[in-house]
């Protein structure tokens, strides 16, 4: 197991369109291991392979992180196949430093996905679940959550951003 390190916006990596993944072996059972042990320590509840800089159709989340068990989900060319009802909420993510934004999803999806060994499976997911999934999937696309919100927003936000890297820099 390894802990990766998780690539930030603006990274053109982000931007990339994750390639759907074909081979179903050990490498990819390591990479899905490794993502989970990246995004617990992070932590974060998601993560898509492009932000570890593998543009690969892989995602890896946990949301019963309350709980206190180690319990993910890794969902692999996952596709939102149904979308239905829209919810505004606060999202942040570990590839876009010190912000969080209120972004509007669907709160009931169908998804299908594929398993680690390649079987096709599908399932319906609501609220703060659907949510994190919207998200991740977003990233397998190249988008990230600040391409969501107004630009008004966005430039705000860029700003912000080039103030804390010059900060850091110095
Ligand atoms: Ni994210």
């Amino acid at each position: 197991m390894a802990i990766l390190t998780i690539l930030t916006f603006p990274h053109p990596i982000l931007r990339r369109k994750a390639e759907q993944v074909t081979r179903f072996d050990d490498e990819l059972k390591q990479l899905a291991a490794d993502m989970a042990e990246t995004m617990y320590e992070a932590p974060g509840v998601g993560l898509a392979a492009n932000q570890i800089g593998v543009p690969r159709q892989l995602i890896v989340i946990d949301i019963s992180r309350e709980e206190g068990e180690k319990k993910y989900f890794v969902l692999v060319n996952p596709v939102i196949t149904n979308g239905e009802g829209c919810e505004v909420d606060e999202e942040g993510c570990l590839s876009v430093l010190e912000y969080t934004a209120k972004v509007k999803r669907f709160t009931k999806i169908h998804v299908t996905a594929q398993e680690l060994d390649g079987k096709t499976f599908g399932f319906d997911a609501e609220d703060r679940f659907a949510r994190i999934i919207q998200h991740e999937i977003d990233h397998l696309h190249g988008k990230l959550f600040i391409d969501r919100i107004s630009s008004l927003k966005r430039n705000l936000y860029k700003k912000k951003l080039k103030k804390i890297l010059r900060s850091e820099a110095a």
